[in-house]
């Protein structure tokens, strides 16, 4: 059973904590009609276990976050069993450690918001039984949220961005362009047809053995494709962007990835070795993929812009462009999409990387 703390731990803290400091000084309790709401918000919708609270005006009073990365990056890919059993076993202590951090009392939460879908069904199904346990024993209300929604407005706790703005939501598991009208407004232009680009980023350097290069042993498939493309040579490979004449805002990367596996199985034959050694034209592969990538992605975001500037959906001289997700922390790609934005007076703005990616913030 869940046994919370009601004592906090001591952390550094912004300045609205020391009010609340005070006024408990006083017996003046937050909560109250005195202070803002506070939400608990808990994400384990894939392989990260977060958790966070914050009050009504955006602001983050405590946060904590288990990545189970090193632990997927080992078996070349998430297993949907054990990121349940790791949620399971890091969901408590995560959650107590965002109350602790935020030295509020449980007893002080206005409602619990968990990410219900989309998701790895084991995974979201452990923050919800136990978000739902939670709100039995404070009897709180329970806000569900939709993950890309959560993404989508997170770009509205750093940045004063009016509705309506246009969404770019690109990770390992998710890939669509949507116009965000409103709060639960949101209308879709483009979605993969197949895979996401981060998980096609990170089959990639899965095949060309990357956690076996020094040099990126610890990062991610997608960090990794862009650390060695540094040193390599796109112009090496030409290889077609997907979807070159489909006239709409959807992704494809499975094919990009096929191809890029065919090259792959050339270039052991070349080289003359096994499949598990890293090619010499390891760099190139990695700029080639991560080039023809971005074209793509930016070649999508370009259609939807000019498609929503067409029918006045969105503004004409003050339009903004949100990208996020963790493919966005790609310099490259983020390089290619102020490329698009300048070309159509679009403002570019991504939350700092630790809010692109999954975290308990975006819920709260
Ligand atoms: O948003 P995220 O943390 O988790 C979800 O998928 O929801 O994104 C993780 C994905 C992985 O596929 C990873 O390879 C990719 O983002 N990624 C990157 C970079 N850093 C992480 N892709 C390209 N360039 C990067 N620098
Ligand atoms: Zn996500």
């Amino acid at each position: 059973m869940l046994i919370l703390n009601k004592t906090a731990g001591v952390f550094s803290k912004p300045s609205k904590r020391k009010v609340y400091e005070f006024l408990r000084s006083f017996n003046i309790y937050p909560g109250t009609q005195f202070l803002h709401k506070l939400v608990l918000g808990i994400e384990t919708s894939c392989d990260d276990t977060a958790a966070a609270v914050v009050d009504e005006t955006g602001n983050v009073l405590g946060e904590a976050i288990h990545s189970q990365t090193e632990v997927h990056l080992k078996t070349g890919g998430i297993i949907p069993p054990v990121a349940q059993q790791l949620h399971r076993e890091n969901i408590q202590r995560i959650v107590q450690e965002a109350l602790s951090a935020s030295r509020i009392f449980p007893s002080e939460l206005s409602a619990i918001a968990t990410t219900i879908k989309p998701g790895l069904a084991l995974s979201l199904g452990v923050g919800l039984s136990f978000s739902l346990q939670l709100v039995d024993q404070l009897k709180k209300p329970f806000i569900p949220i939709h993950h890309m929604e959560a993404h989508a407005l997170t770009i509205r706790l750093t940045n004063k961005v009016e509705f309506p703005f246009l969404v770019l939501l690109i990770s390992g598991g998710h890939c669509l362009l949507a116009l965000v009208r409103g709060v639960s407004d949101f209308l879709l232009l483009g979605k993969s047809l197949d895979i996401a680009p981060g998980d096609m980023l990170d089959k990639v350097a899965r095949r060309l053995s990357l956690i076996r290069h020094p040099e990126c042993s610890t990062m991610s498939g997608g960090k990794a494709v862009e650390h060695l493309a540094k040193q390599g040579n796109r112009f090496n490979f030409d290889i077609k962007p997907p979807l070159q004449r489909a006239k709409n805002c959807d992704f494809s990367f499975s094919g990009l990835q096929h191809v890029i596996d065919k090259i792959i199985m050339q270039k052991e034959k070349e080289e003359g070795i096994e499949k598990g050694q890293i090619l010499s034209s390891a760099a190139d592969i990695a700029a080639a993929v991560q080039h023809t990538a971005a074209c793509h992605i930016a070649k999508r975001t370009h259609r939807a812009i000019l498609f929503c500037k067409q029918r006045n959906l969105l503004s004409q001289s003050n339009a903004v462009l949100v990208v996020s997700g963790g493919v966005a922390s790609n310099l490259y790609i983020r390089k290619a999409l102020e490329i698009v934005t300048n070309a159509t007076q679009c403002t570019l703005l991504c939350p700092p990387p630790r809010l692109c990616t999954d975290n308990g913030i975006m819920i709260a």
